[in-house]
């Protein structure tokens, strides 16, 4: 039996399990892809912290941005925490040997990192690695683990918790190179899965398996879901292939223009505002594009060479001499698995959550550009620390294998299902229907009607299943489980935003244009009872 599962290796994963490692626990991570195969790495733009490199920014004013983005949503101590703790969380970061690009002041350590600015931040606070901050930072947290000798088991697809006595005991998994469900015992367990905004299929920068299957599995298992209406909409993809084009380009004076050549918004405002300016333009019937053509080659290929490349190769045009053509699409998903102060998972003793998969309440309404890479790795570092001390004073009985045999019984009922339906062509139309029905700009007719669209397309999934038969590396069967999983969390997503008759950061209701703090001030949280196994 394992101390600490980390389930999810990806940045929140693998930093939790550094710090469950350090603090003297056995530990394994165990993940769906591999360990650098993460949404950690489209986090492009920057990690905030007020350290000050760049003008005058203190740890007050991080705090104060946070809460004014988050719309009255968040824990205003777990953004305390995590603010403050983000200077300390740099320095961590540089002893591992994260890249960060650098200032030429004459100072050494973090003081040298160079920063720049996010929207709706009053300071330069982004600390940087050029405009590929994520990927080095995971890059870094990997090969640390490498080093620590922490043991990893890919390609294994969470199925569902084991619990007992609303107590975690491990989990169970699909070993997707055999085809075999197997369980895994442990102590405690960090859920580190990643969020479920590829609900908008083929309308987000997520890749095709973020699809919340660990938000899923816990509330199968009885521990609770929350805010799961507040879908970020990141402002620049690229218009054709939804590839994002980090907000960095637009702290460092990119331009938003439409087809008659005018800006019409302020580029740093929070997200939530740029990309409803956006939409409205698109709904006029204006192109929007991304103008980064006065800020010449060299220093595009100095702080923005990735951007660059990816507007080169998936849109084909030249952001020194070319306008980038741009539509906002699904980045981030605020709400997920609900945690107290301790990010331990409500329902769920035990069981801890942390990135994207959670609702720790940092970002609330709307989460900040650069608070993302913050939160994976301050609360990472914490919930690895909590999962170790919970382990220390855990029963080390084992589960029996009734959830196991459970998950075998449906793996084999999928193998012989005759198939119907296909599942790829509902997941394109839950994309679309997501997009135009549960997007930026949102009205109760149209929820309510994508609400009917999804329970129907939840009554025909026995219909729905696998063609290929073969046991061994089954990306088919694997698809339809996520598949399976986002039709759960999608009722769970629209259902949350009827239920809010308001607009508040990412949701935003015709109608129901204001804030209404009297009604709404407060967090939507969904639990099932668990029904005994
Ligand atoms: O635009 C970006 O670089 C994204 C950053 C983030 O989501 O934090």
């Amino acid at each position: 039996m394992v101390d600490v599962l980390i389930i999810g290796s990806g940045g929140a994963g693998l930093t939790a399990a550094l710090s469950a490692k350090e603090a003297g626990a056995s530990v394994l991570v165990v993940g769906k892809a591999y360990p650098t195969n993460s949404q950690t790495s489209m986090a492009q733009g920057g990690i905030n912290a007020a350290l000050g490199n760049v003008g005058e920014d203190h740890v007050s004013s991080h705090i104060a941005d946070t809460i004014k983005s988050a719309h009255g949503l968040c824990d205003e101590d777990m953004v305390r925490k995590m603010c403050a703790d983000a200077p300390g969380t740099i320095e961590w970061l540089e002893s591992l040997g994260v890249p960060f690009s650098r200032l030429d002041n004459g100072k050494s350590g973090k003081d040298t990192v160079a920063q720049h600015q996010m929207g709706g931040a009053s300071a330069k606070r982004a600390c940087y690695a050029q405009d590929y901050t994520g990927l080095k930072i995971l890059h870094t947290l990997y090969d640390t683990c490498l080093k620590e000798n922490i043991d990893f088991l890919d390609e294994h697809y969470l199925l569902n918790l084991i619990t007992k006595d609303d107590t975690v005991k491990g989990a169970t998994f699909l070993d997707i190179r055999t085809g075999e469900a197997k369980q895994i015992n442990a102590k405690s367990v960090v859920m580190a899965t990643g969020g479920y905004a590829s609900l908008y299929h083929g309308f987000t920068t997520n890749a095709y398996g973020s699809t919340g299957d660990g938000v899923a599995a816990t509330l199968r298992a009885g521990g609770a879901v929350s805010d799961m209406e507040f879908i970020q909409f990141h402002p620049t993809a690229l218009k054709h292939s939804a590839i994002l084009i980090s907000e960095s380009a637009r702290g460092e004076g990119g331009y938003l223009l439409n087809s008659d050549g005018e800006r019409f918004v302020d580029e740093l405002k929070p997200r939530d505002e740029v990309a409803r300016a956006i939409f409205t333009q698109l709904q006029n019937n204006k192109e929007v594009f991304l103008d980064l053509r006065h800020l010449g080659e060299e220093k595009l290929m100095e702080i923005l060479p990735q951007e660059v490349a990816l507007c080169k190769l998936h849109e084909h045009v030249d952001p020194s001499s070319e306008l980038i053509p741009i539509k906002p699409v699904a980045h981030y998903s605020m709400g997920g698995i609900d945690v107290d102060y301790a990010l331990e998972v409500t329902g769920i003793k035990g069981c801890f959550a942390v990135g994207e998969c959670s609702n720790a309440k940092v970002h609330g309404a709307n989460r900040l550009g650069g608070n993302s890479l913050l939160e994976i790795t301050a609360f990472g570092r914490f919930a690895g620390e909590n999962a170790y001390k919970h382990s220390i004073y855990a029963s080390s009985k084992p589960a029996d294998d009734t959830q196991l045999k459970m998950d075998t019984a449906r793996i084999e009922e999928l193998f012989k299902r005759e198939v119907i339906l296909n599942f790829y062509e509902q997941r394109e139309a839950l994309g679309k229907l997501f997009y135009s029905h549960v997007g930026i700009v949102r009205e109760n007719s149209k929820l309510n009607e994508a609400l009917e669209k999804v329970i129907t397309m939840q009554v025909a999934l026995p219909q729905m299943g696998i063609k290929d038969k073969a046991k061994e590396n089954n990306q088919n069967l694997v698809e339809f489980l996520e598949f399976s999983n986002a039709l759960l969390l999608a009722p769970t997503t629209i259902s949350a935003a009827i239920a809010r008759d308001e607009s508040r950061g990412a949701h935003y209701k015709l109608g129901f244009e204001t804030e209404d703090n009297e009604n709404f001030a407060k967090h939507m949280v969904l639990q099932w009872k668990k029904e005994s196994v």
